[in-house]
Formats: structure tokens, C-alpha cells, sequence
């Protein structure tokens, strides 16, 4: 199992100002730094985070994997085949969602994704893989069309209450097992947190990468104002020690 960082609130900040920093980019060679095993990133049409320039410094300094998202339309295929990532991961995007909100719903791409998108992707030498609920019908679809692999949509299992918890990790797990008799690679990602990550690693061990954003980037601010806050207070107190010791 691989910790893949998704990065992409590390953007969102920057573009608060849009003064360069945080710089996503940075923050993937941090990740890599410190045990991730490669970079997601959301390229979405709005460019509401990730930004085409964001992709290719990514491209040029990510050293493990780099997991390119996307909604399926053609430009996303155009710079995703330019960009050469080692895998593409499709999900589906409405231009009014804050956040992805579930799994691709495979009875209706099958057709596009089977003869279009897919062998296309597959031409270019970078691997598929579908972000899916944990449903029966949707996964046997992500095999016929031709997928190397599904990202299973974990959101539900994450935001259930506590007594449906357990309930929505055995849909994770039978779903997850599915996949892989049917010879699927199983990813995971969405809403994964430090509370809710090991029950899901210990129910599902065949799991390969496990795709973390919004949770890490949201522990690291915390974690980190200590010392920044720490840093500038003693820059200035230095300062006013200096000017009234003059
Ligand atoms: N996987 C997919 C397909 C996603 O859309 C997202 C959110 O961008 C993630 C994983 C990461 O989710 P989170 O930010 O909640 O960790």
C-alpha cells in the first residue's frame, strides 16, 4: 500500500492571492520528502485550484508516481496525454460541486469509455482508473471497458455516522474484492483522515494506493503555525529588544 498526497488545497490557498505561494509544487517535493509515494492532482475545468502551469512543474519534479485527475472530456485527454502521467484517474466533475461527490456512474460511459477513452490512454502508455462507488454493476463495467484500475469512492464510509460505519466498510471491502477477482488494481481515496484510515487498511490489505488530500493539508496548517507563528514572534520581539536597548 502507497500514501499518494493530493495537493491540490495547497493551491486553492495560493490562489487566495495569487502571489505564487504556497506553491503546490513545493509541497509535493515536501510530501515526497517525507514517505508519499507519489502526487495526485485535480486539474478541473474551472481551474479552481491546479492550474496548467501547476501540471507541468508537477510533471518535472514529481519522482514517484504522478496521478493525473480528470474528467474525461477531450482537452482533459489532450493535456493529460501531454502531460504523461503514470496514471489517469476518472472521475466525474459538475462545475457546482465543492468537491468530487461520488463514483462514476458506468452504465451511461461505457460506450465512450470502452472505445474512446480508454484505448486512447492506453495508446499513450498511462494507466486507467475509475473512481467508483463500491457498487456491484459499476465495477463490473470498470473491467469491460478495460481499466487497469478502480479508485473506490471511500467518501461514504468517511462522513457515515458511527453505526453505519461499519456497514459502509463491508460494501468497501466486498467491492474491493470484487475488483480484484475481476483482475482490477484497487486504489482508494476521499475523505481519508488519521481516524478512519486504519480500519480501512486492516479490512481491505490488497489495497494499492491510497490517495489523501484535503485532511492532510488541513493537519499540516495546524501543526506547522506553531513554529511559523513561533519564527515571526521572535523576529520581532528581537527587533523591539534591539530598538530599546538603542
Ligand atoms: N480521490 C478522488 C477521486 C478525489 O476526487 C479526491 C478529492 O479531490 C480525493 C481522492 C482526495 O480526497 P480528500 O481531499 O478528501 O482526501
Amino acid at each position: 500500500m502507497h500514501l499518494l498526497v493530493n495537493i491540490d488545497h495547497v493551491a486553492t490557498l495560493r490562489n487566495a492571492r495569487d502571489e505564487g505561494v504556497p506553491d503546490p509544487v513545493e509541497a509535493a517535493q515536501i510530501c515526497e520528502q517525507y514517505g508519499a509515494k507519489g502526487i495526485v492532482f485535480h486539474l478541473r475545468e474551472d481551474r479552481r485550484h491546479i492550474r496548467d502551469d501547476d501540471v507541468k512543474r508537477l510533471k518535472k519534479v514529481v519522482q514517484g508516481k504522478l496521478v493525473f485527475e480528470m474528467a474525461a472530456t477531450d482537452q482533459m485527454m489532450d493535456i493529460c496525454i501531454d502531460t504523461q502521467p503514470h496514471i489517469a484517474t476518472l472521475v466525474p466533475e459538475s462545475r457546482e460541486e465543492l468537491t468530487t461527490e461520488g463514483g462514476l456512474k458506468m452504465k451511461k460511459l461505457t460506450e465512450r469509455f470502452g472505445t474512446h477513452v480508454i484505448p486512447r490512454l492506453k495508446t499513450y502508455d498511462i494507466k486507467s482508473s475509475l473512481f467508483v462507488d463500491p457498487v456491484e454493476e459499476d465495477i463490473r463495467l470498470c473491467a469491460e471497458v478495460g481499466a487497469e484500475a478502480i479508485e473506490l469512492h471511500t467518501g461514504m464510509y468517511a462522513n457515515a455516522e458511527d453505526d453505519r460505519k461499519q456497514d459502509e466498510l463491508m460494501r468497501l471491502k466486498e467491492a474491493a474484492v470484487l475488483a480484484r477477482d475481476l483482475g482490477l488494481i484497487v486504489n482508494a481515496g476521499h475523505g481519508l483522515n488519521f481516524f478512519n484510515i486504519t480500519p480501512l487498511l486492516k479490512a481491505i490489505p490488497h489495497l494499492e494506493d491510497i490517495s489523501i488530500g484535503h485532511a492532510l493539508i488541513s493537519d499540516a496548517v495546524f501543526n506547522g503555525l506553531g513554529n511559523t507563528v513561533q519564527r515571526m514572534a521572535k523576529i520581532i520581539e528581537s527587533h523591539n529588544t534591539h530598538t530599546n536597548g538603542t
